[in-house]
């Protein structure tokens, strides 16, 4: 079986990380007897430098033509000027715009052998292991009006938290789906004591409950969620949420987990049902980490897990994701650990030698 992958590196760590997780796709290919392609492309600051833009027409085609799209990170300090005309950052957007990945999963998973070294009681962490669905198309990042103007009293500005009721339900039904296959508990994330987005979000999420009867479904308010993932996680398993709340709260969550080099990401461009595969972009939840660039330290593990999901959910490879995954946790029980998540009396490794030891468990 053959697959063709766009590769995008992107900026900062992007490309370190990026080449972990191809190693490791590669020990799965040989072990599987699969072929995976890549084709490259630039994306991001290093889109800007070579073409003038964050993301290019050709590009976005490439990424089309393939199977799946396999991300770094995208962000340079040189672009963070609030005057500059164009962002790393509006790249991803169009990636993700353009090839219509509306459903963004990140699975907050702690693995037992770090647990000890992050900043929680173990006792907090005890079975923690919920999935936030995040609405990636919509929200405060696209709704129109979305600009700055100079009035005769000054500068302002505005962006627009702005949902359609088909915007709502299709990111809604990825959360009920996926509930089903965890244990059938959906909670929706929002701001309707306040927001009339929220309130639009609370009421199409109530009608589209009723094509599942098998699945409760809560309503939590967004503070109060973000209180609720650090004080008792346990209780949480599968979140649906809009795009800037989701933002926010997943890096908030990846903490659970002792660093947010461990989040992964899948964005998806239709429902993940069993059986079926979905075309998706995969990249870690966390950026480009400008001051760890270039010194083998970046934690690797976050691109390895999203490639791993990316093998079920956009290439049908089950098996196969479930090695990488098996893989990651056996280094972790073995000791090694990237500096983000060393503890005491473990054997602190670099970003290149955690892909060679994940791969060579693959
Ligand atoms: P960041 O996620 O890059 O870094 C936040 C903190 O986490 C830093 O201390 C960093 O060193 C650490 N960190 C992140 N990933 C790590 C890893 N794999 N291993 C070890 N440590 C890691 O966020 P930031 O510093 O706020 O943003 C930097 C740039 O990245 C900005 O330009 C931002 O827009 C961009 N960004 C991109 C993405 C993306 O491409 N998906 C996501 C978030 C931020
Ligand atoms: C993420 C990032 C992006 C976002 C940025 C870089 C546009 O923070 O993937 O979480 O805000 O969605
Ligand atoms: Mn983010």
């Amino acid at each position: 079986m053959e697959f063709n992958i766009a590769v995008l590196p992107g900026d900062g760590i992007g490309p370190e990380i990026i080449d972990e997780a191809l190693k490791v796709l590669n020990a799965v290919g040989k072990k599987y007897n699969r072929t995976f392609n890549y084709v490259y492309g630039p994306v991001g600051g290093v889109a800007i430098e070579q073409e003038g833009v964050a993301l290019s027409g050709d590009t976005l085609n490439m990424c089309k033509r393939c199977d799946a799209v396999l991300l770094g990170a995208v962000g340079d300090p040189r672009y963070d000027d609030p005057q500059a005309p164009v962002h790393p950052e509006d790249g991803l957007l169009d990636l993700r715009k353009g090839l219509g990945l509306f459903a963004n999963l990140r699975p907050v998973k702690v693995y037992p052998s770090l647990i000890d070294h992050t900043n929680f009681k173990p006792d907090v962490l005890k079975d923690v292991d919920f999935i936030f669905v995040r609405e990636l198309t919509g929200g405060l990042y696209f709704g129109r009006p979305k600009r700055r103007w100079t009035t005769t009293r000054g500068r302002r500005a505005v962006d627009s938290m702005s949902y359609s009721e088909q915007e709502i339900e299709r990111i809604v039904r990825v959360g009920f789906e996926i509930a089903g296959t965890r244990k059938n508990k959906l909670i929706s994330v929002d701001k309707a004591n306040v927001l009339q987005s929220s309130r639009l979000w609370r009421q199409v999420t109530m009608e589209v409950s009723k094509d599942y009867p098998d699945v409760e479904l809560e309503h939590m308010l967004v503070d109060a969620c973000a209180m609720r993932i650090i004080q008792n996680p346990r209780y949480l398993d599968t979140l649906v949420t809009e795009n800037t709340f989701g933002d926010i709260l997943t890096d908030e969550a990846s903490m659970l987990g002792g660093s947010l080099g461990m989040l992964a990401s899948a964005s998806l461009a239709g429902v993940p049902k069993e059986g079926n595969c979905t075309f998706g972009m995969y990249e870690p939840s966390h950026g480009s980490a400008p001051r760890r660039a270039n010194q083998d330290m970046a934690n690797p593990i976050a691109t390895i897990v999203s490639m791993a999901m990316m093998l079920s959910y956009s290439l049908g490879l089950a098996d196969e994701a479930r090695a990488v995954e098996k893989a990651i946790e056996r280094v972790l029980e073995e000791g090694y650990r990237t500096y983000d998540i060393m503890g005491e009396g473990k054997t602190k490794v670099g970003t290149a030698k955690m892909g060679d030891l994940i791969a060579e468990r693959v």
